[in-house]
């Protein structure tokens, strides 16, 4: 596209991430005309980046609006799964069996106990394991102390989502241009009527939906600074010869993913979590404390070799939930961002509370993630 071109949507989309690319792809296929502007490629930054997993339970510190609205889009992942496999012929390899959490000291197996404990209270299936029980669910777990079973648990294979909601948004109509940087919102008479990009391209459209995760505070614009903060993750994949690891299993030091079943035994280890603005790249440091937190929880994995190691960049924000929601100052403008450890498992739910705000029709769960409680900020 040629410097100072202007184009026009219904929507423009600010982000090629997962939410920015589902809600793209809700948008289009209810027959809006929408454009998505992405800096790199889509898919290519905390999408691809993540370890893919489900876990509204497990991501909750306590119950409350984070936990029900990971568990609404946790029922809505099998169809949403589905429905992206028949479009694109694409394998997300959705699985839903549930996660081991791992105790592996005492004060560690109390703080499970109350996790537990809440949880049924909240009607979440769990199971309490320890000694044999323990042994047969995941055999060459470490020795721990206990183990909790989270039912409502699962992972998708995150690298081919990213594809697979490229290939839909693409499919159902919308303009993906990757290698256009939002800069600034453009206004006019008190509302948002579309963005400049940083080749000086105007783009329009009666609505922008800020999707750009980690990048969302930068665009120039905005009616008040939007909090949201790269935090960093560093994450390993080991090998072994044979698979070793049954479930996702999680310790309150890593978690581990079991990932490509067809060559036995990938594990993904998870995650640092680092206040570092966005300095890429993994360090030797981030590396070597996933392996031996990997190694406490299966003793096995000291023995792998590192097969891949990679990073990305959360979009965190102070209270730890999403943004999401149309600006309280800014007609025309919506938030869908801040998702924090969780944008995989939020996707579907958020492409539709999207889809609710452009159409006006609101959600109460919009609530407790409004941007506007960050006006004081
Ligand atoms: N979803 C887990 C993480 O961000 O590390």
């Amino acid at each position: 596209m040629s410097n100072q071109e202007r184009t026009g949507s219904d929507v423009i989309v600010v982000g090629g991430g997962a939410i920015g690319l589902a809600a793209a792809r809700r948008l289009a296929r209810a027959g809006r005309r929408v454009t998505l502007v992405e800096r790199g490629r889509p898919g290519e930054e905390a999408t691809r980046a993540a370890g893919g997993m489900l876990s509204p339970l497990a991501e909750s510190p306590e119950p409350g609006p984070f936990l029900r609205l990971g568990l609404d889009s946790f029922a809505l992942w099998p169809s949403f799964a589905a429905q992206l496999e028949e479009e694109t012929g694409l394998n997300l390899d959705l699985r839903t069996e549930g996660k081991l959490l791992l105790a592996l000291d005492t004060p560690a197996a109390e703080r499970l106990r109350r996790r537990g404990k809440w949880a049924n209270r909240e009607g979440l299936s769990t199971s309490w394991l320890e000694g044999a029980s323990l042994r047969e669910r995941e055999p060459t777990a470490a020795a721990a102390v206990a183990g909790l079973h989270l039912e409502c648990d699962g992972q998708v294979d995150n690298r081919t989502l990213a594809h697979a909601l490229t290939r839909a948004a693409a499919a159902a109509g919308c303009v993906i241009l990757p290698g256009a940087t939002a800069h600034t919102l453009i206004t006019s008479a008190g509302r948002v009527c579309g963005i400049r990009t940083e080749d000086g391209s105007e783009h329009t459209a009666d609505v922008v939906l800020l999707a750009a995760g980690a990048w969302s505070g930068r665009l120039s614009g905005l009616p008040r600074s939007l909090p949201v903060r790269p935090v960093k993750g560093q994450m390993v994949a080991l090998a072994l010869e044979t698979a070793v690891v049954r479930t996702t299993l999680e310790t309150e030091a890593c978690y581990l993913i079991p990932r490509d079943h067809r060559q036995g035994g990938l594990v993904w280890v998870g995650a640092t979590s680092e206040e570092v603005g966005f300095t890429r790249g993994t360090t030797l440091e981030g590396r070597t404390s996933l392996l031996r937190a990997a190694a406490q929880a299966v003793p096995a994995l000291a023995h792998a070799s590192e097969a891949e190691a990679w990073d990305g960049f959360r979009p965190g924000t102070p209270d730890g939930l999403p943004v999401i929601g149309p600006d309280p100052d800014l007609p025309g403008l919506i938030h869908a961002t801040g998702h924090f450890r969780n944008g995989i498992l939020l996707t579907p739910v958020t492409a539709e509370l999207i889809v609710r705000c452009v159409d006006g029709t609101g959600d109460p769960r919009l609530g407790p993630f409004s941007p506007d409680r960050f006006s004081n900020v």
